[in-house]
């Protein structure tokens, strides 16, 4: 399995996915219709790594084009992340979200299936899981999305697993990310979001870089130590890692899999905030607002599973966590 196909590979988590890949030797094609990232990026992969890969910018929603990317390329794996995450926004727009990320993915395994290539890593998310009694989850557990991006990723697993079931010789990964932060240790890439934030780490990054006045605390009334959301953060990098593992694995024993991709250990948005300061030298004003519609109190995993089938572990904690982000913003303030 060396030439591998990167759906959503210009963006964050796929850029650095690329870096890793040319590191390992393998062969990259990048599918991306740039509709989140910029194509700049695979620049900086190629500067990082020294190597060079390929890019196509095609739409998995128009078929011709991806079809063409099959008839024109040798390809024996998928990586798939091309997709919409935004959580509000998929409130807002389900019907977006449902024809980009469902139908995106349905084109592309039938497009595999047409060309028998049968072997596919499928990004998916801690959010499947919505509110949990018991932690840390194990991938186990049952799976309820609270909104319709969590539902396209749920609809996806599901429709990975009936492909499975109805021809076995399938090698299916799918990967259950829980809060990626972070970014590759040459400041080269990172992550880029348009317009203000959705998310923490990258938000506390702006406003110590005060391109933002200061961060609102989503509720501090929660039931956990300090009242603030706690959440497994993993970095980039380690997350990356256990894609090469789970490529690797396909190899080694077929069939279809489910890991979480976390660290175990839950942070608290305070906590994130300290570790932050302590870091970057710089006071991150802050405002106690009300909670976030959707948001949970404590969301942290139960990684055992990976870590004994794909013999992954992390190398990164919170220090490292914070440290990359702030290199990544200060070297590129603006994004790319
Ligand atoms: P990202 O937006 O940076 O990358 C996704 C890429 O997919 C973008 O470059 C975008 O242009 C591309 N894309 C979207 N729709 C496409 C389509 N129809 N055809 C072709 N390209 C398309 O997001 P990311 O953070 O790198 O996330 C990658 C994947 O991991 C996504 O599927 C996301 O849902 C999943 N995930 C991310 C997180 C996170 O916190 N970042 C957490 C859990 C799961
Ligand atoms: C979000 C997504 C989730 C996705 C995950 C991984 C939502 C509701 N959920 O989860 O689907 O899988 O990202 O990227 O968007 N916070 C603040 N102020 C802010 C931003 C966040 O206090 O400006 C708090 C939140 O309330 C939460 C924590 O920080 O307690 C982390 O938030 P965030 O980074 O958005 O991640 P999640 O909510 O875990």
């Amino acid at each position: 399995m060396k030439n591998i196909l990167v759906t959503g590979g210009a963006g964050y988590i796929g850029s650095h996915i690329c870096v890793a890949l040319l590191n390992a030797d393998y062969k990259v094609l990048v599918l991306d219709n740039l509709s989140n990232s910029k194509v700049a990026v695979l620049e900086r992969v190629k500067e990082i790594t020294g190597r060079s890969l390929q890019f196509v910018k095609v739409d998995l929603l128009d078929t011709q084009k991806t079809a063409a990317v099959f008839e024109e390329n040798s390809i024996d794996a998928v990586i798939h992340l091309a997709g919409l995450k935004a959580v509000g926004e998929s409130n807002k727009l389900p019907l977006h979200y449902y024809r980009n990320n469902v139908v995106g993915t349905l084109n592309l395994c039938e497009r595999m299936a047409k060309h028998n290539i049968k072997n596919i890593v499928f990004s998916s998310s801690a959010t499947v899981y919505g509110e949990q009694q018991v932690l840390p989850i194990k991938e186990s557990a049952a799976t309820s999305p609270t909104n319709p991006y969590g539902r396209t990723k749920l609809i996806i697993e599901n429709m990975l697993r009936d492909i499975y079931n109805a021809d076995p010789d399938w090698n299916i990964s799918i990967l259950r990310y829980f809060n990626p932060v972070g970014a590759h240790k040459s400041g080269k890439i990172g992550e880029n979001p348009r317009g203000i934030p959705n998310n923490l780490m990258p938000y506390i990054a702006q406003v110590a870089a005060g391109r933002i006045e200061r961060l609102c605390i989503y509720g501090n009334d929660y039931p956990t130590a300090d009242g603030t959301g706690v959440r497994d953060y993993i970095h980039v990098l380690d997350l990356v890692a256990g894609h090469i593992k789970a490529l690797q694995k396909l190899v080694e024993r077929p069939g279809i899999m489910n890991h979480n991709l976390g660290t175990g250990a839950g942070y608290s948005v305070l906590e994130i905030i300290a570790a932050f300061e302590a870091i970057t030298g710089k006071k991150i004003p802050c405002e106690i607002v009300g909670r976030r519609e959707g948001d949970v109190a404590i969301v942290y995993a139960d990684c055992s599973l990976a870590k004994r089938e794909l013999a992954w572990s992390v190398d990164n904690g919170m220090r490292e966590m914070c440290e990359d982000v702030w290199r990544w913003q200060m070297q590129n303030p603006t994004g790319y």
